[in-house]
Parts: structure tokens; C-alpha cells; sequence
């Protein structure tokens, strides 16, 4: 039986791709490519270009393959942008989700596991954040995923079809191998932009405020390894495929990191000065972002692997080391 990753040509469905292959998993991998790479696609897996929101896309991809589960991260991911084009995160998010699972149901596909955010929950309540608490997302990205996770629910309960949702914190580092890693044009991410530094990319890093009620005033995030994002997925199949019911699960390490420990980590990894200057806030950055992962480690066995923070930069760091303009030759 095959499993089915649409988006598997980004940052973390191309590393799910890798684990599920070396897990002796069929892997058939869809992407428009709009902001993944062909790159990034494993050689072993059967690749499909083509979008989501293409109905007669994915009836001809399922019916071409014995699709057992789908993975689905095919979707727009920059809070920024979300708030300047709202409209091209309800289209591409929303509607394709919504395409995607009119196809699933006529095509009798029964188990989906797909990406959400910590950006469902907005501004905190509670830290540690469970799935329980309140969810206000206070941008378009959070709002269009919680969307996604209601119609989820609402189609589950309506027809033949479970999912589980995981409301990843923040993914970083890169394949262990160094063959694959993340890259986005313009890069976003914090770690991504301090190891343009060293790579001789940038001068200096932005520090995004600095006095923030948190021990050095910098934000405060939870950043978990993209190899453990990764297994979770496979870990959220296997559970479906045991029967169990549809759940939604936090994917963090339970630890927060300021931007001044993040960047003093990448200094010690790349043995560079990193200089770093203190910026306005970025609008809408919560100060502090924990994730409760206990649900996922007590329901899918869920065990992180590489919450060290200087291990995760230096995966990271050989990835951006030897791809310094990320996938384009
Ligand atoms: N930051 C800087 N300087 C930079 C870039 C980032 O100081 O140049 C800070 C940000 O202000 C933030 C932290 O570093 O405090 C992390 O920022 P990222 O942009 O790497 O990540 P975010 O926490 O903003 O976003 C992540 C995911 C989103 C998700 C969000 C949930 O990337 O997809 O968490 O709130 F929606």
C-alpha cells in the first residue's frame, strides 16, 4: 500500500518523504512545485506534478495508485504574507483542501494526516500550550488552518474518512545526510537567516525586539527538529491505520528558546562572531511559544530525538554550508 505526500517537494514533506522510504514505505509525492523543489523529491518515491485545487488531478493520481493514506503539507506557510494576500491562503489552503477531500471521498481514501500550526492558538493563554486551550488566531495562516482542522472534523463525521492533525511549533534543522534541508525564497525563518551570517550572506542578524516580558526580553519559541516532525507523521499514519479515531496533537520539545539563545547556539556551532542588532518588534509576534507534547508522546509513543538546540543548528548548518542558495544550482 502506497502513502501519498502532496507537498512533499517543500521543507518538511520532503524530509517525511525521506523517513517514510527508509522506513520501506511506497512513497508517491504531488506537488505544484510553486514553492517546493524538484530537488528535494526522493528518487525512490513516483512524483506527480500537479495542485491541489485540480480535482481531475488527484482523481487520476487515485486512480492511478493504491493510495492507502495521504500527508498532506501542500499548502502557503508565511504569516507575513498571509496578512498582505489573505486571499491566496483561503484559495491555496482552504479551497484545496477542500478540492482534495471531495476527491478523497469520491475516490474512497479514508485516512489523511496533515500539518497544522502553533498559529491556530494566537496569543497564549497557558504555557505549556495544550490542544485544549482556546484557539484565536490572530492571522490569515492560523485562521485558514483552523478552518482546515474544522472541515476536517465535519467531513469525518459525515463520511468514511479519519484524519489527525498536528499543530507543529517551530521546524528547523535539516536531513541528517545534508542532502536535503530548508529553502525559502526570501528566507523567514530565524535559524535560516542567522546562518546567512556565516555563510557570508548577510552582515548582521535582526534581532525582532528586546524587551519582550521574557528572561533576555527576546521572544521566546519552541523549536523542534524536522527529523522529529517527520516521524510523528509516520507515527499519526500508523495510528490510523490501527483503527484509532481522529485526534489533533502538538508537535514541540516542550522547551523555549530566547532569539539571543539561538543565535549565541549558532555562534558556538559556526564558530562565527554573528553579529546581531537590535530591530522594532515584528507585528503580531507572541512573546513565548511552548508547546504540552505529552498527548503525542502518550497516544502515538511520540519521542523526540534531537531537542538539543546545538545539535539542531548543526544539522541545519551542514545543510546551508554546502547549499548556500538552497536548491538552485
Ligand atoms: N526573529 C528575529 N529576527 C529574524 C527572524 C525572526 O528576531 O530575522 C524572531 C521572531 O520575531 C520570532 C522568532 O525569531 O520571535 C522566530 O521567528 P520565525 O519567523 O522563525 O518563526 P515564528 O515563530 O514567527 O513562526 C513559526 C512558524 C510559523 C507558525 C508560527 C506559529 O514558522 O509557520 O511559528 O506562531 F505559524
Amino acid at each position: 500500500m502506497t502513502i501519498l505526500v502532496l507537498g512533499g517537494a517543500g521543507y518538511i514533506g520532503s524530509h517525511t518523504a525521506y523517513e517514510l522510504i527508509d522506513k520501506g514505505e511506497d512513497v508517491v509525492i504531488a506537488d505544484n512545485l510553486q514553492t517546493g523543489y524538484q530537488e528535494a523529491v526522493h528518487p525512490k518515491a513516483r512524483f506527480y506534478k500537479g495542485d491541489i485545487r485540480d480535482k481531475a488531478f488527484l482523481d487520476n493520481l487515485f486512480k492511478n495508485e493504491k493510495i492507502d493514506a495521504v500527508i498532506h503539507f501542500a499548502a502557503n506557510s508565511l504569516v507575513g504574507e498571509s496578512m498582505t494576500k489573505p486571499l491566496k491562503y483561503y484559495d491555496n489552503n482552504l479551497y484545496g483542501t477542500m478540492v482534495l477531500l471531495q476527491s478523497m471521498v469520491e475516490n474512497s481514501i479514508d485516512k489523511i494526516v496533515f500539518s497544522s500550526t502553533a498559529a491556530t492558538y494566537g496569543e497564549p493563554e497557558n504555557i505549556p500550550i495544550l490542544e485544549s486551550d482556546k484557539t484565536e488566531p490572530t492571522n490569515t495562516y492560523g485562521e485558514t488552518k483552523l478552518s482546515m482542522e474544522k472541515m476536517f472534523k465535519w467531513v469525518s463525521k459525515a463520511h468514511n474518512l479519519r484524519y489527525v492533525s498536528l499543530r507543529y511549533f517551530n521546524a528547523c534543522g535539516a536531513h541528517i545526510s545534508g542532502e536535503i534541508g530548508e529553502a525559502h525564497n526570501p528566507e523567514s525563518h530565524l535559524i535560516p537567516i542567522i546562518l546567512q551570517v556565516p555563510n557570508g550572506k548577510r552582515e548582521s542578524v535582526s534581532i525582532f525586539g528586546d524587551a519582550y516580558p521574557t528572561k533576555d526580553g527576546t521572544c521566546i519559541r519552541d523549536y523542534i527538529h524536522v527529523t522529529d516532525l517527520a516521524q510523528a507523521h509516520i507515527l499519526a499514519v500508523e495510528y490510523l491505520r490501527k483503527g484509532n479515531p481522529s485526534n489533533i496533537f502538538n508537535l514541540g520539545n516542550g522547551i523555549g528558546f530566547s532569539v539571543k539563545e539561538v543565535i549565541d547556539t549558532a555562534r558556538k556551532v559556526t564558530n562565527h562572531p554573528i553579529p546581531a542588532v537590535i530591530s522594532p518588534r515584528r507585528a503580531g509576534d507572541p512573546a513565548q511559544l511552548i508547546a504540552s507534547s505529552e498527548k503525542a508522546k502518550s497516544i502515538l509513543g511520540w519521542r523526540p530525538e534531537h531537542a538539543d538546540l546545538e545539535e539542531i543548528i548543526a544539522t541545519a548548518w551542514k545543510w546551508h554550508k554546502n547549499h548556500p542558495d538552497g536548491f538552485k544550482k
